[in-house]
Order: C-alpha cells, then structure tokens, then sequence
C-alpha cells in the first residue's frame, strides 16, 4: 500500500515490521506453501528478447482495465515492414460483454534502443497515419458525439456501424478528433517481449508475452506520458480461450465476452505476486500479503531488485497494520473499496548500494542513524517511518479490491494501480480505478474452508526483535500495495 517510486521516496515510505506468528505446523504448512511459490517464481525461466521481433498478431488474454475506470480488449497486429494496426475494443462493463465503441489505429513502430530507465525494455518510436472509430450502439453515438472537438464534421456525426475518421496524417495541421477522446498511443514508446519457459512441462511450448508502456492513471497526461512501466501483456498463443474469442474479431465484429460470475473479495489468507513485477519510477518487485479477516490486520512483505526477472535483491520491506472493509465499488462491479493504515514497518537492505545509501540519511529519524548493515533487518516504527523524507506513521490508504480466478481454478485478488505520478491514494478521491498485476492465493487458511486457519493464524503486529524461541518471526509480508 505504499508506493515505493525511487529508491529515495521508497526509503521515505519504509516502514518495516515484522509479523510474529505462532509456530504452529499448519501455519508453516501456509508460509511454505507460499513460500515455494516464490521460489517458483524466482526459479522460471524467463528469455527477454531485445530487441523484440514483435512480427505477429498479439492480444488480451483478459478483460483489461484501465484507469478512469475504461474497459477494453486489444488486438494489434504488427508486420515485418513496420507498419501496424492496432484495434482497441471498448465496452460499457467489467466483463467486456457489451460493446461500446471500437478504435482501429494503423502506423507504424519501430525499435530504437534499450531502455536507460526500465531494465529490459526496448525503447521504441511511432508514427500514426490514421485512427478511425466505430460505435456500436446508439448511446455510444449520442456520448461521443459529446466528446468531439466542434470543427470534427458537425453535420456528419458518428453513427453506429458507421466508420468515423478521427484523425488521418494527411489532414491539414491541427486538426484532430482524437482529442475529445484522450486518445494515445504512447503505450508503442515502451516495449518487452517475454519468452516463458515452463519447469517440466516440456510438451507445452513456451509461451510468448508482449508487455507495452501503461497508460498514466490522469487522462490529461495520457498524450505526453513517457511509459516506465507496463501493462497487462498482450499473447500470442491463440490456444488460450480469451485469446481466441479477441483475435478473431475486426472492427464491425468486437469480441463479446463471457459474463463471468461474481466473486465476492475476501481477503483473508495469503497471497503471493505471480510474477515479477515492475512499478513505474523505475522498481522491480514480489510481493507477499496476508490478511485477518477476524482482527481485520494485514501484513506484507516487498522484495525489492534491480532486475526485471527479479534476481537480484536490492532491499525488502515489510509492514503491516489494520484495515476495514468499506462500500462496494460503483467505479469497478464487483470491486469493494477498502481503507488501509500502515502501522509498522521494516527494512532490510540487501546490496551493499542500498546499505549505504540508508546510511547516509543521517538523524533524520529513519532508523538507527548509521547502523544499517547489509541484509539486518531494522525497524523504522520507533521513528515513525522517515520523517525527513516525509514518511509518517500511520499512514492510511484508500485501496480498491477485486477477486479473480486462473485458468485453474485458484484465486486471484487484484488491488490498486498506483497512481503514476508517484503519489498516494491518501484521500478516498485518489482511490484507484483500475488494478495491479494479480495475487494468487498460497498457502491454506480460505476462511471458511478451514475454521482451524482461524486459531492458529494470529498475527501480532509488534515490531520487535527479541522474538522468543516458539515464535517465529516471518519477514513476510507486508507490501507496500
Ligand atoms: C520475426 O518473426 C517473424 C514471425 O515470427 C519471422 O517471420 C521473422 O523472420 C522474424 N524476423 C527476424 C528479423 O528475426
Ligand atoms: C486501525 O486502528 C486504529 C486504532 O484502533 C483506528 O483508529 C483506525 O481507524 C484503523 N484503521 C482502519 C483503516 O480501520
Ligand atoms: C459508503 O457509502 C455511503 C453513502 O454513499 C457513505 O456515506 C459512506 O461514507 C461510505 N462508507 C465508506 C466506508 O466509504
């Protein structure tokens, strides 16, 4: 829940603290099970290729959201010469069932060099030629209608199933529709392309992702944003079912998907990041969250590294603190709104860069003035965070929820995108309206699936480091969201 942006707004935001947890076997059963999944995910086998040969057909595999809250589904075809057509399908709800308004986008891409900002990103230069949009119902129509600039072909509106030009290079200067829209393509500036190898599963081939800049949580700054981060990543595989219902479609015929079941969000448990993420500013990170439903606490623990396959360790945090549950979410169906506050928190640098950058913020109430040493954990709630780099305990959050599923079956829990300036959902009006990448649940203790998680889970939010022999301290959690 705290936003790290840089290493030195991150040492502001740190908050460690450890989570005390009895020793009983069934709740070391849970850490391991979550445990071992991180293993898995440092232990996968990821080929970044650079520069990315993006030659191919790439679309969603999900039901995308994007800040505002927008939902939407991709499908960009990219060929050998260059050129593109981008299709971005839009929909009136969470599910991408019912169909708004299409856009067709064609261009062209190519990539210049690697990124000095993301490590393993290829930075890239775009030109567009022509955006054509087509609504697909008459309330779509009437709304964009709304949005267009005046001098866009006042006696010629857009009609539903009628292609509309928004924007064509051979226009005169200045004019463009896209306008009202807050269109922006400046997702082709960042790229990564991603070659997943799965352990002993050597029938299956590897799987091929295409992650493209995100898109900043303003609208306003949408046209100018330089990506430092990405989104949701686009296939290539047509096997997968979403995949396929996407790639298929064109203009006049958007994917309609599948009306998906309501999940209800429970938080209680354990979970685990998926992968390794990235966070603009620029971070790479796992993380591993935990939640009480009955003491309404949570506590999670942020593994920081300087490479984007998330080996190499650069320091952790963990915090934890209480939270509550607030209104179901208008924005996002099926997504609840939560409050968070932060109430203890960690550090542990683990490189000797970051030690002894710690090290040099002396007295200024973050830590024990020059006592971090490489890979110690140190409490900062006796400082109440850093308060010279403007990190206060408590500190409070206002967070957004959703439940999910994987193709197996196992939960997912998405929660807020951080907001791309680098600032905190503090107020509710900063509360997210779109999400990270997902959680997956690990470990056991699904409330209600097993009553004995409940007894033995006792988290005690206490930092301290004398912990007695029958507890064991589980540098877990706590995440910055
Ligand atoms: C890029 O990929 C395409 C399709 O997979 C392939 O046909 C093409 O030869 C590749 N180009 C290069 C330069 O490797
Ligand atoms: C956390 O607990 C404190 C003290 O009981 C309370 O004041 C605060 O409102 C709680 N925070 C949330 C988000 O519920
Ligand atoms: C829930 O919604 C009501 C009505 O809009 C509002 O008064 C209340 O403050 C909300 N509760 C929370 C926890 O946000």
């Amino acid at each position: 829940m705290l936003s790290v942006y840089s290493l030195v707004v991150l040492i502001s935001s740190v908050s460690v603290c450890v989570l005390r947890v009895r020793a009983d076997p069934v709740l070391l059963d849970q850490s391991f099970g979550c445990h071992s999944r991180l293993k898995q995910l440092h232990g996968q086998q990821v080929t970044v290729l650079m520069p990315p040969n993006i030659t191919g057909h790439w679309v969603s595999n999900s039901c995308e959201v994007r800040p505002g809250p927008e939902f939407l589904t991709r499908s960009y075809r990219f060929n050998p010469d260059h050129t593109f057509a981008a299709l971005q399908f839009y929909y009136e709800d969470r599910d991408c069932s019912v169909p708004s308004y299409s856009l067709l986008i064609r261009g062209s891409v190519r990539p210049l060099q690697a990124s000095w900002l993301v490590r393993g990103g290829t930075v890239c230069e775009y030109h567009l030629s022509r955006v054509q949009l087509l609504c697909h119902g008459p309330a779509a129509a009437t709304l964009l209608r709304t949005l267009l600039p005046p001098d866009c072909d006042p006696r010629r509106p857009p009609q539903p199933g009628l292609a509309y030009e928004l924007w064509d290079e051979r226009w005169a200067a200045g004019r463009d529709c896209t306008r009202g829209l807050r269109f922006s393509m400046q997702e082709l500036r960042l790229m990564r392309m991603e070659r997943r190898h799965h352990h002993g599963d050597a029938e299956r081939r590897a799987e091929e992702e295409l992650f493209l800049g995100d898109v900043h949580t303003e609208r306003a700054q949408r046209r100018l944003h330089q990506p430092s981060g990405y989104q949701t990543p686009l296939r290539s595989a047509k096997r997968c079912g979403i995949c396929k219902i996407v790639s298929s479609a064109d203009l006049h015929h958007p994917p309609v998907l599948p009306v998906q079941p309501e999940r209800p969000v429970r938080l209680h448990g354990n979970w685990v990041s998926t992968r390794c993420e990235v966070r603009p500013g620029v971070l790479f990170l796992t993380r591993h969250l935990t939640f009480d439903e009955d003491s309404r606490t949570w506590a999670g623990r942020y593994e920081h590294f300087s490479d984007p396959v998330c080996r190499h360790p650069t320091f952790s945090i963990s915090a934890s603190g209480n939270y509550s549950r607030g209104n179901t979410s208008t924005a996002v169906s099926g997504a609840v709104e939560f409050t968070f506050t932060v109430t203890h928190m960690a550090v542990t640098p683990m490189d000797v860069a970051t030690t002894s950058l710690l090290n040099v913020f002396r007295g200024r109430d973050c830590g024990v003035e020059g006592s971090w040493k490489l890979g110690v954990q140190q409490d900062v709630t006796f400082t109440s965070g850093c308060a010279a780099l403007g990190v206060r305990l408590p500190h409070t959050e206002y967070e957004l929820f959703s439940a999910g599923q994987d193709p197996s079956g196992r939960g997912l829990l998405y929660n807020g995108q951080r907001p791309t300036d680098g600032s905190s959902p503090d107020r509710p009006d900063r509360r997210a309206t779109s999400f990270q990448p997902p959680l997956i649940r690990c470990g056991g203790g699904q409330k209600g699936e097993r009553r004995i998680g409940d007894q033995l889970f006792r988290l005690s939010a206490g930092c301290g480091s004398n912990a007695p022999d029958a507890i064991v301290t589980l540098i877990l959690l706590l995440t910055l969201m």
